[in-house]
């Protein structure tokens, strides 16, 4: 199995992205990790091959990427599949049926939709918790749990969950705790580090961060868990190719840089956006009026380029999603360029209308991935796509969170 190179740990963050996980090409030295598109790999004889059998189990333009994730994960081991889904697919065989999990109530559609239509019918069972309290991952804890997952920063809410006091809660009852980080990236936040066991990413998004791949990559520390993930990696089947290997490899490289700046452009335009329609209808974990801004500064180092804003009505929403220019109205995050989108009727349309309601997932709720363009331009783009917003004035703060808070509530 793919395990870190240790000498790259000893490296800073930027080095490690630039760096880890890679050496020089033995045959003519080049720099660039090559594309091994290869199925197989010629044996000398009988018992006897370079460690390469089937590119299934290995290939090592994806063993590069996997080293160069866990060193960035400051973990040990690293596992590329074909999908974000495709990885939380595959960690999921490490359990049977009858273990329960308990999962955060506010996670990627598709994660729900996992777990709800497809694990759920294996004899799976989900408890959906708002773990943003962690006595209430307590209280769901039963004699049956074999793990914890959450997303945090979390799809489309920015809600956090306190990782340690979690992760504590978890190992308290022998469960694992397993964390989707595909929001901050290592960057920003490193859960191995603060005691989660199993840490992942669709790196279709910041990881890759140029929007031309789907994948997905899960690192972990401890030996024996790695054993099994490896077993079900080649057993199940569902790896990285080659190329989407090299690409999001290529991507690393610039994580920290593009990082920053995505990091940069959030801030300014949350600000923006605060002083446009009211601090209240703006979900951004670097607002100090984040309810979890402490946190967000206690367990991350950035709070990165992901806000969310309630507009009130679904017809507000399509006001701004028709008429942004730089902003591409598209699913998808993490990458360059800056997209919009509204949760309920793209990224989200598989959680149940009921329950998105009872979550604040409305119609009028407006996800932005902040991309590293001049941040003028973002600015700009959105000036003008506030103008003649149809409904109450762009200043009602009081209208949209007071339908924010009737939606909560369960009252509509
Ligand atoms: C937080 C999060 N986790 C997992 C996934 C799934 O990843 P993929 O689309 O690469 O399968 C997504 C996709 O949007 C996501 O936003």
């Amino acid at each position: 199995m793919t395990r870190v190179f240790d000498d790259d740990l000893a490296a800073g963050f930027g080095t490690r992205a630039i760096h880890a996980g890679q050496r020089p090409e033995p045959l003519a030295g080049a720099i660039m990790t090559p594309v091994y598109l290869t199925s197989t790999y010629v044996q000398e004889g009988l018992g006897q091959n370079k460690g390469y059998e089937y590119a299934r189990g290995k290939n090592p333009t994806r063993e590069a990427f996997e080293r160069n994730v866990a060193a960035l994960e400051n973990g040990r081991h690293g596992f590329a599949f074909a999908s974000g889904m495709g990885c939380l697919d595959s960690i999921m065989k490490l359990f049977r049926a009858g273990d329960h999990f308990v999962c955060a109530e506010n996670v990627y559609g598709g994660t729900f939709r996992l777990f709800d239509k497809i694990l759920q019918h294996l004899g799976l069972s989900f408890s959906y918790v708002d773990t943003r309290d962690p006595q209430r991952v307590a209280d769901a804890m039963t004699p049956a749990t074999r793990a914890v997952l959450v997303e945090t920063p979390s799809n489309p809410l920015m809600r956090l969950t306190d990782i340690a006091a979690v992760s504590a809660i978890a190992h308290r009852s022998s469960a694992l705790l397993i964390v989707d980080n595909t929001f901050a990236s290592p960057y920003f936040q490193r859960p191995l580090e603060l005691g989660a066991d199993i840490v992942f990413h669709s790196t279709t998004k910041y990881l890759n961060g140029h929007s031309d791949m789907i994948g997905g990559c899960a690192v972990v520390r401890d030996d024996s868990l790695a054993e099994r993930l490896q077993f079900i990696h080649n057993a199940a089947g569902a790896v990285a190719g080659p190329f989407d290997s090299w690409l999001a490899l290529r991507g690393t490289k610039t994580l920290h840089l593009r990082m920053r700046q995505h990091d940069a452009n959030g801030r300014e335009v949350a600000k923006w956006l605060a002083a446009r329609v009211g601090d209240e209808n703006v979900y951004y974990i670097g607002l100090p009026s984040h309810p979890q801004h402490e946190l967000a500064k206690r367990q991350m180092s950035g709070f990165g380029g992901m806000i969310s804003v309630e507009l009130g009505s679904r017809e507000r929403a399509a006001h701004l999603l028709g008429k942004v220019r730089v902003f591409a109205l598209a699913e998808s995050l993490g990458g360059v360029e800056s997209l919009i989108s509204q949760p309920a009727g793209m990224t989200h349309a598989s959680v149940p209308a009921d329950r998105r309601a009872a979550l604040g997932i409305t119609d009028g709720l407006v996800r932005l991935s902040c991309g590293v363009e001049d941040v003028g331009d973002l600015l700009s783009d959105l000036d003008q796509a506030f103008e003649d917003m149809p409904g109450a004035k762009h200043g009602s703060a009081a209208t949209t969170s007071r339908t924010r808070d009737t939606i909560r509530s369960g009252a509509a």
